[in-house]
């Protein structure tokens, strides 16, 4: 892949922030890469940095003899030393200060020159071959598709499978942006049931994701195999690679298992195209409107792979999904409205299979439990309570009980992470 000019990188030697400090310069215009402290001399100069940045945070030993083999490489050096709170933001512009000054960086790092770049290179890549994607509704398989069409357009051909535990509308929503709006090559597989009558009676829920995860694989190969393409592409986020990378240890050996294609049968071998690779999530959120991708798609909370299945507790049937998949539309209606949609990070219905007593039309009533959680967080380490106004929460409990039938009681989720995950399988 062409480099893009003015790499600075950040050479990470133990910096819990780091990612935060990357893009915090990159949103400057400056493009960041980060690297372990461990990174061979060699590797890092291949990608021809204007100058490096020692990273670390305060309380971490100085790590001065590792440092010595980066200071003879002739390359404008900066250190930045985070100590508890010791504001990012100004370190953040400190190093954009040493990038201008000292590495003459132009500022040239915008997702417009970034789109241009990445078209080019996707042509480069792929010639006239077909590339196959795997479309899930998520931003980051979203964007790709998008890029990738404007790069590739009818050699692109997109595979989305409705596994049957998707949000209500979303197979609509999927094919009007991409088969409609945007006309692209889009082969949707209803495989429903199919992934229904496997996951029949099973309440474990790792026995479920591993159902739905190897389920899912094998109906894509399928799928992907009468397309005959000899490159898949993949939203691999630089988040990706990074997190796939120890700060010590062979960092070759871990990208290249992140690079294997997860599952897929051995005899399907593809090359990948991987556009966005670089780019964070934010970046890539960019791309996407730049693009002409809706903010429906885009700013959408985070969604688990398994979806509903792991928000429906216990064994799935197809009725208590369908009150499932109803409540959390409603949840997800009322909080629109509200405008707390984009003020919170995930907020959805559980469907809790534990029925209980209630009344509605002078009638006694045993029916079904939903819980609703809301949450807050940085990096989905550990998350807060969303305190959801207390007229929200009774909108949504009235048009739940009043509009789902099956569902007599809603009960809020006061529980942080930890000890609570976020999802509740
Ligand atoms: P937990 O429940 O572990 O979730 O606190 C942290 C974040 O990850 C999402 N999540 C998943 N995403 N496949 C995914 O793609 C999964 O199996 C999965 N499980 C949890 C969750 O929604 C939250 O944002």
């Amino acid at each position: 892949m062409k480099k893009t000019p003015e790499t600075v990188i950040l050479l990470n030697f133990g910096c819990r922030d780091i990612q935060k400090l990357a893009r915090l310069i990159r949103d400057r215009h400056i493009y960041t890469m980060v690297m372990p402290y461990t990174v061979n001399p060699e590797r890092l100069l291949q990608e021809a940095p204007v100058g490096l940045i020692f990273c670390q945070d305060a309380s971490e030993n100085p790590h001065d003899a590792e440092r010595g083999a980066f200071s003879g490489l002739g390359l404008p050096l900066f250190e930045i030393r985070l100590g508890d709170v010791s504001a990012l933001e100004s370190e953040a512009l400190r190093a954009v200060d040493f990038c201008h000054t000292q590495c003459a960086c132009s500022g040239s790092w915008k997702m417009e020159n970034f789109i241009e770049e990445a078209i080019a290179d996707i042509r480069a890549q792929v010639g006239s071959e077909k590339v196959v994607l795997g479309l899930s509704g998520g931003v980051d398989s979203s964007v790709v598709a998008a890029l990738l069409h404007k790069a590739i357009g009818e050699q692109l051909v997109c595979v989305f499978v409705n596994h049957g535990l998707l949000r209500k509308n979303e197979p609509e929503m999927v094919q009007q942006v991409f088969a409609r709006s945007f006309a692209m090559n889009l082969h949707y597989v209803d495989a429903s049931d199919r992934f229904l009558d496997k996951l029949k009676g099973v309440a474990n829920p790792e026995q479920k994701r591993k159902i739905i995860g190897k389920e899912f694989i094998e109906v894509f190969a399928e799928a992907a195999a009468d397309i005959h393409a000899p490159f898949l592409g993949q939203g691999t986020i630089y988040p990706d690679i990074l997190e796939s990378i120890p700060l010590d240890g062979n960092p070759a050996a871990v990208i290249k298992s992140h690079h294997n294609v997860g599952g897929l049968p051995e005899n399907m071998k593809f090359k990948l195209v991987e556009p966005v690779e670089r780019l964070f999530k934010d970046e890539v959120r960019a791309v996407g409107r730049l693009l002409g991708l809706p903010s429906e798609l885009l700013d959408r909370h985070p969604f688990p792979g398994p979806s509903l299945g792991v928000r429906h507790l216990g064994a799935i049937e197809r009725d208590t999904l369908k009150i499932l998949r109803e409540a959390d539309a409603i949840v997800t209606e009322e909080l629109l409205k509200s405008g707390w949609y984009h003020k919170t990070w995930q907020t959805f219905a559980i469907f809790v299979p534990v029925k209980t007593v209630g009344m509605k039309n002078h009638q006694r009533t045993y029916d079904y439990v939903i819980a609703i959680r809301s949450i807050n967080t940085v990096d989905a380490v550990t998350a807060q309570v969303v305190h959801l106004p207390w007229e929200l929460i009774d909108s949504m409990t009235a048009r739940i009980i009043n509009e789902v039938d099956g569902v007599n009681r809603v009960v809020y989720d006061t529980t942080p992470k930890p000890p609570g995950t976020i999802e509740w399988e």
